[in-house]
């Protein structure tokens, strides 16, 4: 092509996004919707102002999804906050702050949850008993996820095909523990895959696809940082994952790496 040429087409271009905005803003839409499923949908994190969380709304934001990203302390949650995500306020083990931060949503419909807010336990070390501690973790890990899906079912069902993704962890297989510890982290992950195949079974109708996830062992705080994953690497890899779900995906536990994991 000559520089005439390019110049010309240059021309062209520029007076066709000129006068036709409403095109320009269509093939932003369309370049948006190769890169995710979610691009335009609303997709909620929660847990987003650190770790996996962050990495889940930095990546959903940059490939065009309108995200909701959730923080105990929202004032505080600035590197969320520069991903463009709205953020909202959530304490996933208090029925206020549900119901609050349902209440915020209002009827939009919910394309993609992500119950991502997760403790490994390590804070509870004043627990005075292994009941103790399992009570404590299983209501962040467990009955977080539980109170934030129920209280958002008519904004998934009113997605039609909506996705919920149960961040869970490897430690939570049954069939792989052959090696004890993680005293609680382990029940709180077990009880929350039982939950996912609840919610498959139980909303299958209403077209809701719901999975457990292991993310891998990866460099967050929760991870530490001999973890060999870096957060890119593995929320890439789930969300490679969960652009591929189909409804005969609905209950399973699924690896980073989209192999399929035993319970
Ligand atoms: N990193 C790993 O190697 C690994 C492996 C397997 C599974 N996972 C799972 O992946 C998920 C994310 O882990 P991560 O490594 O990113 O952990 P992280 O760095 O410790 O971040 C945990 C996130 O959960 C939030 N959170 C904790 N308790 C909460 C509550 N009551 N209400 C709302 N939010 C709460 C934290 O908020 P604050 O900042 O307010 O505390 C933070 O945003 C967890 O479910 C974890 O079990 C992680």
């Amino acid at each position: 092509m000559t520089s005439r040429h390019l110049l010309f087409t240059a021309l062209l271009v520029t007076l066709g996004a000129w006068a036709s905005p409403g095109l320009a803003a269509a093939q932003d839409a369309d370049e948006a919707a190769e890169r995710s499923r979610f691009a335009g949908r609303t997709v909620v994190v929660t847990g987003a102002n650190r770790g996996l969380g962050l990495e889940f709304a930095r990546q959903y934001a940059a490939a065009g999804a309108r995200v909701v990203g959730t923080a105990r302390d929202p004032e505080a949650a600035t590197d969320l906050a520069a991903t463009g995500a709205r953020v909202l306020r959530l304490d996933v083990t208090d029925d206020d702050s549900v119901a609050a931060f349902a209440d915020a949503l209002g009827d939009e419909p919910v394309h993609l949850l992500i119950n991502n807010a997760g403790t490994s336990g390590r804070g509870f070390s004043d627990a005075t008993s292994r009941a103790e501690l399992a009570r404590r973790v299983l209501e962040v890990n467990t009955f977080g996820p539980m109170r934030v899906t129920e209280a958002l079912l008519p904004n998934l069902v009113a997605a039609r095909g909506a996705c919920v993704v149960n961040v869970s962890s490897r430690l939570g297989s049954i069939a792989d523990n052959t090696s004890g510890g993680y005293a609680g982290y382990r029940e709180s992950k077990a009880a929350l895959n039982m939950y996912s195949r609840c919610l498959a079974a139980d909303h299958r109708d209403e077209g809701v696809v719901a999975i457990s996830v292991s993310p891998g062992w990866v460099r967050t705080d929760m991870g530490g940082p001999d973890a060999p994953l870096s957060p890119e690497e593995s929320i890439g890899g789930l969300r490679a994952v969960i652009e591929g779900l189909t409804p005969e995906d609905s209950g399973k536990f699924l690896n980073h790496d989209g192999a399929e994991l035993d319970w």
